[in-house]
């Protein structure tokens, strides 16, 4: 295992379709980005408040030559000019990572590229050695995602020891779900972040859940308790302030995530906590982990928002690891909808 896998300069092209997000970027020695493309759908998905597997896949069909071939030129190469491919095999849905793993391969094969499938949790782990070049394991860290909440120990490059992680619903589930039945749109997590700023926090009381007690997380309770307050004011004709509802539903979540992340850090002794996955662009997480976290004698670090979210440049990243390593995939490289890190 390399101390800092830097010392070569390979040029990696990224691909990303685990969601919906149709993605490709070209990063060099594992850190400097020369694009980073990134075509959403979320208009199409957002009638239906929330992704439609089959129209996700058939919308990345038709962007995935269009995205690579815009990745290559912001960066102002050909493929000539690319020493290896990375690519999202999974987790994800399953006919999406399909898309981005045939144009890996055959782009791949055509061009006798060295090609590497990787894990879309520990791309977003690599997000954070992306923007923060001086930042090295040992770490704690917090993935917390539309599909993922998830406390890893780092111990060093490559190295995933889960400490904990939800038993029902994903943080982001939860405020894409409690978004749409507040009339918020999809996905919600960036409007009830945007409403919430300002507001008083304790104005509605929502539960807590596993506060105080190990390492794992449980959100559908608080979600279906906050779903039925909604219900029931409806029901009865009572007007609710959707700014402030927001606010102390965000806060119940920040709480957990916050008090667990910065335990989970002490415990293990290290210095450093990183969060990472769409949530973590959450203003309101940001602050709290800031203040809560330094007082407690930590160092804190985010990517920046563009970073947080599905992108195919923390898929290079964790590819240009692999691939120093030697790793490669074989050509019958296979999507995993429920792939694990470890
Ligand atoms: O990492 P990501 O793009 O996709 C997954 O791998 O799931 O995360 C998407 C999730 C969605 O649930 C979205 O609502 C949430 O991240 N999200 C946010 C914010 N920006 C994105 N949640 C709270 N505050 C935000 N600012
Ligand atoms: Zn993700």
């Amino acid at each position: 295992m390399p101390s800092k896998p830097r010392d070569q300069s390979l040029t990696i092209l990224g691909i990303e379709t685990s969601c919906d997000e149709t993605a490709a970027a070209v990063v060099e020695a594992g850190r400097r980005i020369h694009s980073n493309v990134i075509a959403s759908q979320t208009d199409l998905h957002e009638k239906f408040g929330g992704v439609v597997p089959e129209v996700a896949s058939r919308r990345h069909v038709e962007l995935i030559v269009p995205v690579i071939d815009r990745a290559l030129a912001e960066a102002g190469i050909t493929l000539a000019e690319v020493d290896g491919v990375a690519v999202t095999q999974g987790p994800g849905l399953v006919g999406s990572l399909l898309v981005g793993i045939s144009a890996a391969k055959a782009i791949a094969f055509a061009r006798r590229l060295p090609l590497v499938g990787v894990n879309h949790i520990e791309g977003h782990i690599y997000a954070n050695f992306l923007a923060h070049p001086e930042l090295e394991p040992p770490l704690v860290c917090l993935t917390v995602s539309g599909g993922h909440t998830v406390l890893f120990y780092v111990p060093d490059y490559g190295r995933y020891e889960v400490m904990g992680a939800t038993r029902d619903d994903a943080a982001g589930e939860a405020l894409d779900k409690v978004a749409r039945v507040l009339g918020l749109g999809y996905p919600g997590g960036p409007v009830i972040d945007r409403l919430a700023r300002g507001q008083d926090p304790t104005a509605f009381d929502f539960p807590r859940a596993m506060l105080d007690e190990g390492y794992e997380f449980s959100f559908s309770g608080l979600k279906t308790a906050a779903v039925q307050r909604l219900e029931r004011a409806r029901k009865s004709g009572q007007e609710v302030d959707v700014a402030a509802f927001a606010a102390a539903f965000q806060e119940a979540i920040v709480d957990v995530l916050v008090t667990k992340a910065i335990r989970a850090a002490l415990d293990k002794g290290v210095p450093r906590l990183m969060v990472s996955g769409g949530v973590a662009a959450n203003s309101r997480l940001r602050e709290r982990l800031q203040q809560e976290g330094g007082a407690a004698g930590l160092t804190v670090y985010w990517p920046p928002p563009e970073l947080c979210t599905d992108n195919a440049a923390m898929i290079a990243a964790a590819g240009y690891f692999r691939l120093h390593l030697g790793q490669r995939s074989p050509m019958s490289l296979n999507a995993e909808p429920a792939l694990r890190l470890r």
